[in-house]
């Protein structure tokens, strides 16, 4: 373990360190006075309230009363621990971090072999990326190429390539002072028990160095360029590279994006580049493994939300399944999960290309959430208008609250539970409690784990409780809109986004002019106004349901619906958005500006 960091290195860093900078990387600032403002990066404003002040070096916000100094800046904002907090200021300046013992000479040791260690990785990307740019990489830069990769992509990634040699990395390593033993610990040298040989590990393959978060190169994946076997070759685990733990191209999401809200895991390098080519690069792929607990609790130090990213076959299911298992218990209140199912015999990187940047991020922004996909993937292949399948369906999903954390989440997913049941939320949680005291012994058999009151609260013919259970997108938006009004001063200025004939859309636009007018900022005053009409009962609905969405990302994930929106309206035939916007001036609603304005272009197209 590494000692403290001595306090005289923290103050020296930070009166060397000027906020101002540090927080106008991030935050666009207009210098006002002597002092520095802009919108606050911690909390939703639309007139500046945010301070930076060069004098004290701190932040300070009157809105919501975020401060601190340059340090506490970069752990708010980036979400970063203390040392990795220094670590990043230290960085800037060139330092490396000093810890208390570093005078220990074992402490010395580790610390040179690290050193020497990540030297060495660095060593050999550089020359995996000249090799690439000479003639002997003209097949792979050819390979590349085929596949679509731009040189702006091959350089973010720092993709290179290890020649068809068996001991080119050897000698240039070798030339440079690197002892063989330290070229075969960390896996770039294969040692040969047999014939006592070493030769160099990747040979003739595509180079992706793999980068851990402050961007050093902790490791390796090689593909071939052909068919050959294996099609991907990994560095082994080393003393800097465990499998388990590192995630292609977290370092690299976090370089392309000033402000990360989400990331998405996805299973290949291809698919973490193919995405980047397209413009989407937030994505991060596991390393051949499935996702570990260590990989979510390094992804949510980033951001608040994680898209998981599945083929839509059998073992995507499964893979799904496991995943859910191992997000459960990380889903403190304010994180999001989200599954996404590709279409069969598609990954990211074919389906990306094939579609287009757009369509892809549709999938994202339609991907269930996590507090959803419980209840999918129990219903999945069951027949819930019968009793026992109904009960196996409300213990499977029982069983996947009880490893949510105490919370929010945990507490409205059990009252959902009971509202798709119809079974009392108290039997549930005394049912929880139940497992909860016989951890010890065991779980009681499934079959054991239904309360009873569910075969006489829930009705066996007709319907099936659940199937109310997903809203459609707009239900969402709307449900969103009735929960926090305030949210409609980040829509646009037209109401095209809504303009459909469903009627969730037309309430939707009733509501989003309501909310404009400025006279109904709260639910309360809103559900009034509709009070006694079917649309009164619709919101009412949506009002008593709790939306899943953690709130400090309902204004994106409105944002997102809303940019959905736009693209399906834009492709609706000329005809039909013709036929919608008639419709609704025929209904006496009075059309904007923009829209009368549309409808005659309209007109003339379909005319001509
Ligand atoms: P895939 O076989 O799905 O490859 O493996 P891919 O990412 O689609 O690659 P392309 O498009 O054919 O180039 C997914 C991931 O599994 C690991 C790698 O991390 C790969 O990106 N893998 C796969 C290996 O480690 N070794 C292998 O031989 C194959
Ligand atoms: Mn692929």
């Amino acid at each position: 373990m590494a000692g403290q960091i001595p306090q005289r290195f923290i103050d020296d860093l930070l009166a060397r360190t000027d906020v101002v900078d540090i927080v106008g990387e991030r935050v666009k600032l207009k210098k006002t006075g002597r002092n520095h403002s802009g919108l606050c990066p911690f909390h939703q404003e639309k007139s500046p309230s945010f301070t930076v002040s060069a004098d004290k070096q701190f932040y300070h916000c009157f809105g919501c009363g975020a401060h601190g100094n340059a340090l506490g800046f970069l752990m708010e904002y980036d979400r970063l621990r203390f040392p990795e907090a220094v670590e990043q200021l230290a960085a800037r300046l060139g330092l490396d971090v000093p810890r208390e013992g570093d005078d220990d000479p074992r402490q010395q040791a580790r610390e040179r072999k690290r050193k020497e260690g990540v030297n060495l990785l660095e060593l050999a990307a550089s020359f995996f990326r000249e090799r690439l740019k000479m003639p002997e990489g003209e097949a792979a830069r050819a390979y590349l190429d085929k596949r679509g990769l731009s040189p702006e992509v091959v350089r973010d990634f720092g993709i290179g390539f290890a020649p068809a040699e068996w001991e080119a990395m050897r000698r240039h390593l070798g030339e440079r002072g690197i002892s063989e033993a330290v070229q075969i610990e960390y896996g770039l040298l294969v040692h040969r028990e047999d014939s006592g040989r070493t030769y160099d590990r990747f040979r003739d393959r595509v180079m992706f160095p793999i980068r851990d978060i402050r961007g050093r190169t902790v490791a390796f994946g090689g593909r071939v360029l052909g068919d050959a076997k294996p099609k991907y070759l990994n560095s082994p685990e080393t003393p800097v590279f465990h499998k388990g733990r590192e995630l292609y191209g977290l370092y690299e999401a976090r370089q392309a994006n000033a402000r990360l809200d989400r990331l998405m895991i996805v299973e290949g390098y291809m698919d973490v580049v193919a995405l980047a080519q397209f413009g989407i690069r937030n994505a991060v792929a596991t390393l051949g493994t499935a996702t570990t607990e260590d990989h979510l609790s390094r992804l949510f130090r980033v951001v608040d939300e994680v898209v998981f990213c599945f083929d839509g076959d059998r073992a995507g299911r499964q893979a799904a399944d496991r995943a859910l298992r191992t997000a459960l218990p990380m889903m403190i209140d304010g994180r999001q999960a989200r599954f996404l199912f590709l279409p069969e015999g598609e990954d990211p990187d074919t389906l990306v290309r094939r579609e287009g940047a757009d369509a892809f991020e549709d999938r994202v922004t339609c991907a269930s959430p996590l507090s959803e996909f419980l209840f999918e993937l129990a219903a999945q292949g069951r027949d819930l208008a019968r009793i026992e399948e109904r009960e196996r369906y409300a213990s499977q999903v029982l069983e996947a609250i009880e490893l949510l954390p105490e919370g929010m989440l945990k507490s409205l997913l059990l009252t959902e539970l009971s509202r798709r049941t119809g079974v009392d939320q108290s039997s549930f949680e005394s049912l929880m409690m139940r497992h909860a005291n016989s951890e010890l012994g065991g779980r009681p058999p499934a079959d054991e784990a239904v309360p009873p009151p569910m075969a006489e609260a829930a009705p066996v013919v007709g319907e099936a409780p659940t199937a109310d259970g997903t809203l459609g997108l707009m239900a969402r938006a709307l449900q969103l809109l009735v929960h926090e009004p305030g949210l409609v001063d980040r829509l646009p200025e037209s109401d095209d986004w809504c303009a459909h004939e469903e009627a969730d859309a037309r309430l939707c636009r009733e509501v989003v002019r309501l909310l404009k007018a400025g006279r109904y900022r709260s639910a309360q005053v809103l559900l009034a106004h509709f009070h006694g009409t079917p649309e009164g009962e619709r919101l009412a609905a949506l009002a008593r349901r709790e939306p899943l969405v953690p709130k400090r990302l309902r204004g994106v994930e409105l944002d997102n619906w809303v940019a959905y929106f736009q693209r399906h309206r834009r492709q609706r035939s000329p005809q039909e958005e013709y036929d919608a916007l008639l419709a609704r001036s025929r209904t006496g609603e009075r059309l904007s500006q923009e829209e009368r304005q549309r409808l005659n272009e309209l007109l003339m197209e379909l005319k001509g």
